[in-house]
């Protein structure tokens, strides 16, 4: 799904959200594990404000296992509890009823003891575009129930579905804008998919993609194009892996357009393995 945000937008799903989490005790914010920061709204924290929340880092079964667990540290340490799940499979998804009665033992406690009859988990699923809201809310419901997510802009009626006993979900997920002003942040989505009619020159995506690689995963990048080394710059990079793969236009010269195509549909398809393209070590020093 694409929306184009623009301040209207932003500010109108905003309160949609802001209107939802009235309704709720929890807030489940769904973002790609293998772009953890680069997937959440830029004001996230403000709109949750002080509601419970757990974060999914969702599409773990395509992330760097050992930066997944160094990103549920992370979160932790900001008392934020982090769940790695995979919505399409449900692996890990048994673990967000446990997390979530637990986190609020205490509020159902003091509920019962006034006297209020028990009841279900209400939940919200929130994420930008593309990271898998519909797919875990269908997950969890076990069948197909989501319509498109609503629009900004779009009111609907919300309705509740059942997750067991314990649990009810918004059919209906809270969509926020991710930091597009960011230009690294823009990259990283395309890189893996969330954008995808991008707006961003596919070459350029490709640069940063392999800049990223020769850094983080050489010799990834070197057993899938049979590179004996990776050359220093980036641009003959790109050219051997062009010539390795035929993507050559008439007259010999490289088809860089080709190039970056199947070098970012490898990246996505996880011919290149599962990547990470963000570390929290990066954001500890930068205090984020
Ligand atoms: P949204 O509601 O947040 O916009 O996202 P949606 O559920 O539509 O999911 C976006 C894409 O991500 C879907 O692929 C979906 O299958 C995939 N996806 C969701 N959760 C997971 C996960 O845990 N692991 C993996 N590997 N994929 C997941 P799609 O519709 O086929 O689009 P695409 O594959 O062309 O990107």
């Amino acid at each position: 799904m694409t929306i184009q945000w623009f301040p209207g937008h932003m500010a109108k799903a905003r309160r949609q959200v802001t209107e939802k989490i009235k309704l709720i005790d929890i807030v489940f914010e769904l973002v790609d594990a293998r772009v953890p920061m680069s997937s959440r709204n830029p004001m996230i924290d403000e709109i949750i404000s002080s509601k419970p929340r757990i974060v999914l880092l969702n599409k773990a079964d395509m992330a760097d296992d050992y930066l997944t667990k160094q990103w549920i540290q992370y979160f932790k340490e900001k008392q934020i509890p982090a769940l790695a799940i995979d919505s399409q499979t449900g692996t890990g998804l048994k673990q967000i009823v446990t997390l979530s009665r637990e986190l609020l033992k205490e509020k159902f406690d003091r509920l019962a003891s006034r006297g209020v009859k028990p009841r279900a988990i209400r939940a919200l699923i929130i994420g930008i575009p593309n990271v898998g809201k519909s797919t875990l809310i269908n997950r969890l419901a076990g069948k197909n129930i989501t319509k498109t997510a609503d629009r900004p802009g779009v009111t609907t009626a919300q309705q509740w579905v059942k997750v067991g006993k314990e649990l009810e979900l918004l059919d209906t997920p809270g969509i926020l804008w991710p930091k597009f002003e960011d230009q690294l942040v823009g990259l990283k989505l395309a890189t893996t998919g969330a954008i995808k009619d991008s707006i961003l020159n596919l070459q350029e995506i490709t640069v940063f993609a392999l800049n990223f690689l020769k850094e983080n995963y050489p010799e990834r990048l070197k057993d899938r194009y049979h590179l004996e080394e990776i050359p220093e710059e980036v641009v003959s990079l790109f050219d051997e892996i062009g010539k390795k793969r035929g993507c050559i236009m008439s007259g010999g010269y490289i088809d860089y357009d080709k190039t970056s195509e199947l070098i970012i549909r490898e990246i996505r398809n996880e011919k290149l393995g599962r990547l990470t393209f963000e570390n929290p070590s990066q954001y500890k020093e930068n205090n984020h």
